[in-house]
């Protein structure tokens, strides 16, 4: 079970997880999800989360009493980790989803506009762990589409919520032999559609030669979509993996 606390001006946001692999692993209790509103924490009339930058600037900041409030509400206590996602974050990756799918308990803390007062991270960096994550280099409105994309990543991962546990071992970026490489195109029924034939050597049943065909289309993919780690594969490995075939 993975307790995921998200806080957010915006819960409605969320809609999704309640629906497809997500909606049903919470059904099944695979996943606890709570969501908050922080403007509950906000004491004035308007409830008021933002305020004008320090030192000037376009834009507002998040005020960091009302994220302080809401964190000691929604953890009591507790020690889950912290993400805060933002574009000046840390890359997520594959393997910080299988990381935190490790994890038990996770708190997203989503901003809005410039961001969330720095001493809020300061502050619960003491406490916590904390990480201050992106999911791309182009810059969102918000952390909530982030987290979504961050939830669905590591949700599937955990245990029970794919139908098929080994979907997941060859997924591009997993870890193993196929590491760094996208996977390659993937082809079902009819074996003839508009004239378009699937490749042979899938229906050969050939099972050494199907290995050595997918691992073969990985790498033409990888070259021309993704230069750069194509650039990063170590010769020595794909070498190995050849002779394995
Ligand atoms: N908030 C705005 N842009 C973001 C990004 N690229 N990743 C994570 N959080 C964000």
């Amino acid at each position: 079970m993975l307790r995921l606390d998200i806080v957010s001006i915006f819960p409605e946001y969320f809609a999704p997880l309640d629906v497809s692999l997500i909606g049903k692993a919470r059904e099944r209790g695979t996943l606890d999800v709570r969501l908050h509103q922080l403007r509950d924490w906000a004491h004035d009339v308007h409830k008021t989360v933002d305020d004008t930058p320090y030192g000037g600037g376009p834009g507002m900041v998040m005020k960091p009493e009302v994220w302080g409030e809401a964190i000691d509400t929604v953890i009591g206590d507790g020690t889950p980790r912290m993400i805060v996602p933002t574009p000046s974050g840390r890359p997520f990756t594959q393997e910080l989803a299988q990381e935190l799918a490790r994890e038990e308990w996770l708190l997203f803390c989503c901003g809005r506009y410039e961001g969330i007062d720095s001493r809020v991270m300061t502050e619960y960096g003491s406490r916590l762990r904390v990480d201050e994550v992106s999911i791309g280099d182009y810059v969102l409105a918000g952390g909530e589409v982030a987290v979504l994309v961050m939830v669905e990543a590591i949700g599937r991962l955990l245990p029970g919520v794919l139908g098929n546990a080994c979907s997941a071992v060859d997924d591009s970026f997993a870890p193993g032999s196929m590491r760094n490489l996208l996977e390659g195109p993937v082809y079902t029924k009819p074996p003839v559609w508009r004239g378009h034939e699937v490749p042979g050597v899938l229906l050969s049943g050939h099972h050494g030669k199907v290995a050595r065909w997918r691992r073969d289309e990985a790498l033409r993919r990888t070259v021309k979509n993704r230069p750069e780690l194509a650039a990063n594969l170590d010769p020595q490995t794909l070498d190995k993996h050849d002779q394995a075939l």
